[in-house]
């Protein structure tokens, strides 16, 4: 089993591997991350075909810092700096002009680099015993649900990954805020751990919705973090009446509520998620392997408030019951 406790000797083990070319998954305060050397083609190109990724999608360099994330930047604009001095380490993705020898693995050939310096203390001493950048999407295989726990990593990707780092679960339990600065005026290109207010003060200006020719984000895409079985957001006043209608179907639910109260006929999976935006996050894509694996006909989700708050679990659950299977990340 290649799934081993993150202690010291764990780590540098990872390190050694990552130098050899060698694919490391490892925990960060978001999801687990799937790591290899950014500076290494070979490396990079495994790393894509263990996730079954197109290989002209960007992915993110994880950097120990701002001075480190210098180096693949051509040009740090002011207030990418701003956010990266507020934000890191933290979840938050700069995606940045790249700078001239950064691979074309890692930019999807574009003319920018996506960075970020993860809080987790794992991830932070796998970046301090390898001593570079780790390239590193979420530890999913494309398409599929990010993983939360080292044993999510192990289910999806098994035996492929060299090594898992398994640092408990993730804190923050969806991906980063990532904030383009490609344009005159910052752009949102994903709603996540930070929330887009505290951005918009540090800057002055909230951050632009994404625009249709922002650069490409498969993460942004609408078909992505679904879970297998069809799945359906219905508002919390009308999940009891859906349930039913899908009962007299003979159809098997499972459902995710937040307020809705259990019928006591009810026998599938029902999971009652906290009503805290922070908690919701943190469990979320355990709770939709739960669902998945209940081998039901369909899955129900209590709609959450459409407050800021809850903006970042309200993307991903718009994305998760899109029903489009065109292209995951
Ligand atoms: O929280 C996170 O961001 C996690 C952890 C592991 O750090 N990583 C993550 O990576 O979510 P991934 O590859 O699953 O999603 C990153 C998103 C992708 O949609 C990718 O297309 C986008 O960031 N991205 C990366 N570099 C980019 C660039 N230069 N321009 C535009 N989008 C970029
Ligand atoms: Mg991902």
């Amino acid at each position: 089993m290649s799934v081993v406790e993150a202690n010291a000797s764990a780590i540098a083990r990872a390190a050694r591997l990552l130098r050899e070319g060698g694919i490391v998954a490892f925990p960060t305060e978001t999801v687990y991350g799937l790591g290899a050397d950014a500076r290494n083609a070979d490396a990079l190109r495994r790393m894509y075909a263990m996730k079954g990724r197109p290989a002209d999608h960007p992915v993110i360099v994880h950097v120990d810092g701002l001075e480190s994330a210098q180096a693949w930047s051509s040009q740090m604009p002011e207030g990418a700096c701003a956010l990266a001095r507020a934000f890191w380490p933290g979840p938050l993705t700069l995606i940045v002009p790249r700078a001239h020898d950064v691979l074309d693995a890692i930019t999807g050939g574009q003319p920018s680099v996506g960075l970020r310096a993860p809080a987790h203390p794992v991830a932070h001493a796998l970046l301090a015993a390898f001593g570079g950048g780790i390239a590193a999407p979420s530890a999913n295989r494309f398409g599929h649900v990010s993983p939360t726990t080292a044993r999510h990593v192990a289910d999806d990707l098994g035996d492929a990954v060299g090594l898992i780092l398994d640092g408990g679960p993730c804190a923050v339990g969806i991906e980063s805020t990532i904030v383009a600065f490609t344009t005159d005026t910052p752009m949102l290109l994903r709603p996540g751990g930070v929330p887009v207010e505290a951005i918009a003060s540090v800057l002055g200006q909230a951050p632009i919705a994404r625009a249709a020719t922002a650069p490409r984000a498969s993460g942004t895409l609408a078909s992505h973090y679904a879970p297998r079985t069809p799945a359906s957001l219905v508002a919390p006043d009308a999940l009891i009446a859906e349930l039913g209608q899908l009962e007299e179907r003979d159809e098997r639910v499972a459902v995710l509520a937040v307020t809705a109260r259990r019928p006591d006929s009810f026998d599938g999976v029902w999971i009652g998620a906290p009503a805290d935006a922070t908690m919701y996050a943190r469990l979320l894509y355990a709770n939709l392997r739960t669902l998945d694996a209940a081998d039901a006909d369909a899955i129900l989700i209590e709609q959450v408030p459409q407050t800021s708050a809850w903006r970042a679990v309200g993307d991903r659950l718009a994305r998760a019951t899109s029903g489009e299977t065109d292209d995951r990340d």
